[in-house]
């Protein structure tokens, strides 16, 4: 039987049905698309690399799903692959429900596949024991949808918090990491150290919850709709600090994200889910050059 384990505190809620679907809204068209296409690409701020330095020329995969399913009461994933390599940025777009979220939880392994393998650097973290599993999520920062804080921890225990269960650095360590990540998001750490999450903006928590999951100098960061919920100005904010991290910590990233612009400017591989099946997997250049009609709904929806 899988072990299908959510034991974490802030693991990420369900299905939310409220939310806006691709295929409800408008298509855009062509024009305003190569318009929007043409901004994007002049969209690098200034001072920063047009792409994201890599370390070393890689050819393996550090993350990668070999033919996933899983299925709950009904088929959620199947036969799901894709690989990112060092310094990629995936973004995972797909229709509300179709298993976004679950795909970060089965590279937590907070969940298990069926069938398939999950690959963290070539290790199958299928078939790890429990506390073999915790070492490898050491080395994942991950986002969670909603900002998930804890609402009774200041800022600071809430950024400090990946520090104390997996590292034994001092508190006087703590301190100095805590107010590094807090200034790495734009946060005066003096004002906002004591401060408890719901007096926060919706956009500080979202900055206080990257500070977080990036804490720890992962090797590999998990967003989960990082700018969902947020005004157009903090959604631009946020995907540019997004950006930042990338370049300067180099990690693997995996985004999930709605905002069909904060994903253009991110991602280095475009992944989206549909039907079960990731039905496209490539740059976002190529996704806007696609014919595929449901790709061309997808983006002019958004
Ligand atoms: N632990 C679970 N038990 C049963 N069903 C689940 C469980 N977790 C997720 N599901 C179902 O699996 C499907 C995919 O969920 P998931 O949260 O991955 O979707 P999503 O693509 O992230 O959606 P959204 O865009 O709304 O966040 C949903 O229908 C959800 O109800
Ligand atoms: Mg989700």
């Amino acid at each position: 039987m899988a072990d299908r384990r959510q034991n974490e505190p802030d693991a990420l809620p369900g299905r939310r049905n409220a939310e806006p679907t691709a295929r409800n809204s408008g298509k855009r068209p062509a024009a305003v698309r190569r318009a929007i296409r043409s901004e994007l690409a002049t969209d690098t701020p200034p001072g920063s690399a047009p792409t994201i330095p890599r370390r070393r020329d890689s050819i393996e995969p550090i993350v990668a799903l070999e033919h996933v399913s899983l299925a709950f009461d009904r088929p959620i994933l199947e036969d799901v692959s894709f690989t990112a390599r060092e310094s990629d940025t995936v973004v995972i777009v797909g229709e509300s429900g179709t298993g976004k979220s679950t795909i970060l939880k089965l590279l937590l392994r907070l969940l298990v596949p069926d069938r398939g393998r999950v690959l963290i650097d070539n290790q199958d973290i299928t078939s790890l024991s429990f506390d073999e599993a915790l070492e490898v999520r050491q080395r994942m920062g991950m986002v969670f949808q909603g900002a998930a804080l804890f609402d009774s921890m200041t800022v600071f225990e809430n950024v400090a918090y990946p520090l104390r269960e997996h590292t034994d650095m001092n508190e006087d360590e703590i301190e100095q990491r805590v107010r590094e990540k807090l200034q790495f998001v734009d946060l005066d750490p003096d004002l906002v150290m004591e401060q408890m999450p719901a007096e926060l903006s919706g956009g500080m928590r979202k900055r206080v919850g990257i500070a977080r999951g990036m804490a720890n100098n992962p090797e590999i960061m998990l967003y989960d709709e990082p700018t969902s919920g947020l005004d157009p100005l903090t959604t631009n904010t946020i995907t540019r600090l997004i950006m930042k991290l990338q370049r300067e910590l180099n990690a693997t990233s995996i985004v999930v994200s709605h905002d069909i612009r904060s994903v253009f400017r991110m991602a280095t591989k475009v992944a989206l889910l549909n039907n079960h099946r990731i039905t496209f997997f490539g740059t976002p250049e190529e996704m806007t050059a696609s014919e595929d009609e449901y790709i061309q709904d997808f983006l002019g929806g958004l």
